[in-house]
């Protein structure tokens, strides 16, 4: 069968695992996509199976050259499920998880505490005392925090595990909303004001938190690796000055995720082979010069696992002009199932599947179809004149779609579809509006007890 490749799709921005016929039939992962839109619906998330194996396998395989105990961790906020979980983790790696959700998430999908990190800035009572009672690796993210550690430890008589979360001051090239390792945001201790010093010292003098090491995350979708250098370097060089103090050297140094994926043709992500390189030799080369042996290196993918495996497909409906020349076409999703445009201004590369070997006939603003104006999902995309019921593919949407979806509207989450050697099988399946009617209260809830006549 001869491929097909549409010359005005860049090469990049074709997913893996994503194929054309001559007769323009499209599969992803061998599985008829049109297909997949007939028998499950639209909108749907569809995940190449391989290119979520041969991301994980790509991590794996870069950290052997690391030193025993490293590993990376698949960050669960991209994408959160628990077959996909339980997959991930027969892949060989742990799973960092931010909430009590996420948690539960992980541990049903049969991860061990030993191979989950617990995130968060303000984290509840009951994540930290459920990651102490399993024995999940707690980062620290504040003075109260350390406190509440303690106590929750001490209680329940069982030394917590834990990194302490550094911000190294790094600026990447990022949207800033997804930007965390300044030192004007949120999260991490800052080292430049001494208080992560401050916090080490406290860490360390206490009996119930056993300190393992560092977590650095500077933020997301960065495409350059020289970031992540400075920050492997930021972090040891605060390890060099704590041991000078304390003695105390880590045994663990957490580099966090952040690397970036192709959305356009201008996005070139760095290989997950070369970033790791770059990362274990900063830090071996750290360790190297204060006669240290070097840490395990710890990481927390997610975008870059997930993230180019994802294709969302929707259903074309509606179809304006505006007085402006906006050419607008609506489909059955929009910002509840992909907020990133409304949230950071993501642009998305996509196709229509059915049309996939016709020319472009203008570029166009994909809009949802939620009641509200900044509910786009692209721009700029070039396609053949939509008609109803054409389905529209979208590209590089496997991370941060289906974690982030919400039911505003009241509309229902769409299905995660795993597509591997011609087989579709149900990662989460679509929601019914039943389901989301099941938590209100019964209807009469607010109008019992006259309180109708008193409003009425
Ligand atoms: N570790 C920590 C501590 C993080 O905060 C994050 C992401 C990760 C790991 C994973 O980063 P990744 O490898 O996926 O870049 N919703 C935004 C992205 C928010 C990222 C939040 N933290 C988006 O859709 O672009």
């Amino acid at each position: 069968m001869v491929e097909y490749q549409p010359k005005w799709v860049d090469e990049v921005l074709e997913p893996d695992g994503w194929s054309v016929s001559s007769g323009g039939v499209v599969t992803l992962g061998g599985v008829d996509v049109m297909e997949v839109a007939r028998r499950h619906g639209t909108p749907a998330y569809l995940i190449d199976g391989k290119t979520v194996r041969a991301r994980a396998a790509a991590y794996v395989r870069a950290l052997k050259a690391a030193p025993p105990g490293s590993g990376a961790y698949f960050a669960m906020k991209s994408l959160a499920a628990v077959p996909l979980t339980r997959l991930l983790l027969e892949a060989g790696m742990g799973i960092d998880v931010v909430s009590y959700g996420e948690m539960l998430t992980a541990l049903r999908a049969g991860a061990q505490g030993s191979q989950m990190i617990l995130h968060g800035n303000n984290k509840s009572e009951r994540e930290l005392r459920r990651a102490v009672e399993t024995g999940i690796t707690v980062v620290i993210d504040g003075n109260r925090e350390l406190e509440r550690l303690e106590a929750v430890a001490g209680a329940l008589r069982r030394r917590a595990q834990a990194l302490l979360r550094l911000s190294p001051g790094i600026e990447a090239h990022t949207h800033s909303y997804i930007l965390t390792g300044g030192e004007e945001n949120k999260f991490g201790i800052p080292i430049v004001t001494g208080q992560a010093e401050a916090l080490t010292l406290e860490v360390l003098a206490s009996p119930w938190v056993e300190l393992k090491g560092y977590h650095s995350h500077i933020g997301s979708q960065i495409l350059e690796v020289e970031p992540f250098v400075l920050n492997a370097r930021a972090v040891m060089a605060f390890a060099a000055s704590v041991r000078e103090r304390t003695g105390f050297w880590p045994q663990v140094v957490d580099l966090g995720g952040g690397l970036g994926i192709a959305y356009t043709e201008d996005d070139r992500p760095p290989a997950v082979a070369e970033l790791v390189a770059a990362m274990l030799a900063e830090v071996e080369s750290a360790a190297r010069a204060l006669g240290q042996r070097t840490p395990a290196l710890w990481l927390e993918p997610g975008r870059s696992i997930v993230g180019g495996a994802g294709v969302t497909i929707y259903t074309v409906g509606e179809r304006k002009r505006t007085p402006g020349g906006i050419e607008f076409v609506a489909v059955d999703g929009g910002m509840g199932d992909n907020p990133r445009m409304a949230l950071y201004q993501a642009v998305y590369r996509g196709v229509l599947v059915n049309r996939v070997l016709e020319p472009p006939a203008a570029r166009f603003t994909v809009a949802g179809r939620n009641c509200e104006s900044g509910d786009l999902l692209t721009t700029d995309l070039a396609l053949p004149e939509p008609r109803a019921g054409d389905i529209l593919a979208l590209f590089s949407t496997g991370a941060y779609t289906y974690s982030m979806a919400s039911h505003y509207n009241r509309v229902p989450k769409a299905p995660v579809l795993w597509l591997e050697d011609g087989v579709v099988k149900t990662v989460v399946r679509r929601e019914s509006e039943e389901e989301l009617l099941a938590a209100d209260a019964p209807p009469d809830a607010l109008v019992r007890d006259g309180l109708e006549a008193a409003t009425g």
